[in-house]
C-alpha cells in the first residue's frame, strides 16, 4: 500500500485547512506608522507610497479614531520637520511644544487607550539628514546618545507609551532607560530598532519626511546586510540595556534574522515592513501584475511564521479589511 501518509488530506477543504492553520493575523498584531506635518486640513499623498498620507494634526485626530474603531490600537509616530527648524544637533526634537510632542498629547486626548510609540532619531530634525550629530563628516556617537535620551524623555513627558530609537548609535538603550528611570517614567517602554540594516528599502520613507542623508550614507551606524551575527549581538545588547521589544528592519529580506532571533531570545520581536516594501507591492498592483490584497496578506503572514509577535506596516488598514 502506498503511501501510508497522504499530505493532501489535511488540505482537502477550507474547514480542514483552517483547523490545521498554524499562523494567524489579527488587528492586534499591527503597529500603524503615521506621518505628521504642520498646518491644518492637510492630507497629502506620499508620491512614492500610493494611498499613504502625511497628515496635519486635525486629520491625525480623525485618523486615530478610525484606526481604533478598526481594532488598530498601536501607532508609531514620525514627524516632518520644517527646514528652518533643522540643525546639526536636532534641537527642535527637544521642544516640549514641538510637532511630535503636540501629536502625542492630541492622540492621548482623543483616544486615551491608543498605544503611542514614537520614533527617536535625529534625522527628521537634522540639517544634514543623519541620525546623529555630525562633526567633520563623522556621526558622533556619545553626544548623539545624550540628545536621544533627552528626546525620549520629552516624548515620555508628553505621554508616549513606548519610545522607539531607530538611530543605531551604541549605548542608547541604556542611556534612555537610565534617564526614564531617573525621571520616574518606569512604565514607559522601549521598542528598540535593534537589528536595523543599512537598506535601500527606506527610500520612499526618506522622501516622505525629506530626511535623506545630505552626504554619504548610513553605513557607519546601520548594519551591513551581508551579516547575520551582528544582528544577534546588537539585539542581545539592547535587551541587556533594557529594551522591552526588539525589532528587525526591513522585513521581508530579513526573515532569516527574525527566525534566528526567535530561536535565541525571549522578548517580543517586531518586524518592520518598510516603505520600499510597501511601494513595491503598490507599484506591482497598479500595473495589474500582482493582486495587492493576496500578496500583502501572504507577506504579513510570513512575518508571523518567521517568529515576529507584531508587525509595523503601512498595509495595516488594508490588512484589517482583508481579514474582514
Ligand atoms: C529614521 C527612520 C527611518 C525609518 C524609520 N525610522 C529611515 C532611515 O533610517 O533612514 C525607515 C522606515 C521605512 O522605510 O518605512 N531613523
Amino acid at each position: 500500500m502506498y503511501p501510508l501518509k497522504r499530505n493532501r488530506r489535511l488540505r482537502s477543504s477550507d474547514a480542514i485547512r483552517s483547523l490545521v492553520q498554524e499562523n494567524h493575523l489579527s488587528p492586534n498584531d499591527f503597529i500603524v506608522p503615521l506621518f505628521v506635518v504642520e498646518g491644518t486640513n492637510i492630507k497629502e499623498e506620499i508620491s512614492s507610497m500610493p494611498d499613504y498620507y502625511r497628515m496635519s494634526l486635525d486629520n491625525l485626530k480623525k485618523e486615530v479614531k478610525e484606526l481604533y474603531s478598526m481594532g488598530l490600537k498601536t501607532v508609531l509616530l514620525f514627524v516632518k520637520v520644517p527646514d528652518n527648524l533643522k540643525d546639526n544637533k536636532g534641537t527642535e526634537a527637544l521642544n516640549p511644544k514641538g510637532l511630535m510632542q503636540r501629536a502625542i498629547v492630541l492622540i492621548k486626548e482623543t483616544v486615551p487607550d491608543m498605544v503611542i510609540m514614537t520614533d527617536v532619531a535625529l534625522d527628521p530634525y537634522s540639517s544634514v539628514g543623519h541620525d546623529g550629530i555630525v562633526d567633520q563628516g563623522t556621526i558622533v556617537n556619545d553626544a548623539t546618545v545624550d540628545v536621544l535620551a533627552q528626546m525620549a524623555l520629552s516624548h515620555a513627558q508628553a505621554g508616549a507609551n513606548f519610545v522607539a530609537p531607530s538611530d543605531m548609535m551604541d549605548g542608547r538603550i541604556l542611556a534612555i532607560r537610565s534617564l526614564l528611570e531617573a525621571e520616574n517614567f518606569h512604565d514607559t517602554g522601549i521598542m528598540s530598532y535593534s537589528a536595523k540594516y543599512a537598506s535601500g528599502f527606506y527610500g520612499p520613507f526618506r522622501s516622505a519626511l525629506d530626511s535623506a542623508p545630505g552626504f554619504g550614507d548610513k553605513k557607519t551606524y546601520q548594519m551591513d546586510f551581508h551579516n547575520r551575527k551582528e544582528a544577534l549581538i546588537e539585539t542581545e545588547m539592547d535587551i541587556e540595556e533594557g529594551a522591552d521589544i526588539v525589532m528587525v528592519k526591513p522585513g521581508l529580506a530579513y526573515l532569516d534574522i527574525i527566525r534566528d532571533l526567535n530561536n535565541t531570545i525571549e522578548v517580543p520581536i517586531a518586524a518592520y515592513q518598510v516603505s520600499g516594501e510597501y511601494a513595491m507591492l503598490k507599484a506591482a498592483a497598479q500595473k495589474g501584475w500582482l493582486d495587492y490584497d493576496v500578496v500583502m496578506y501572504e507577506q504579513l503572514i510570513s512575518f508571523k511564521r518567521a517568529g515576529a509577535s507584531m508587525i509595523a506596516t503601512y498595509s495595516a488598514k488594508d490588512a484589517v479589511k482583508v481579514l474582514g
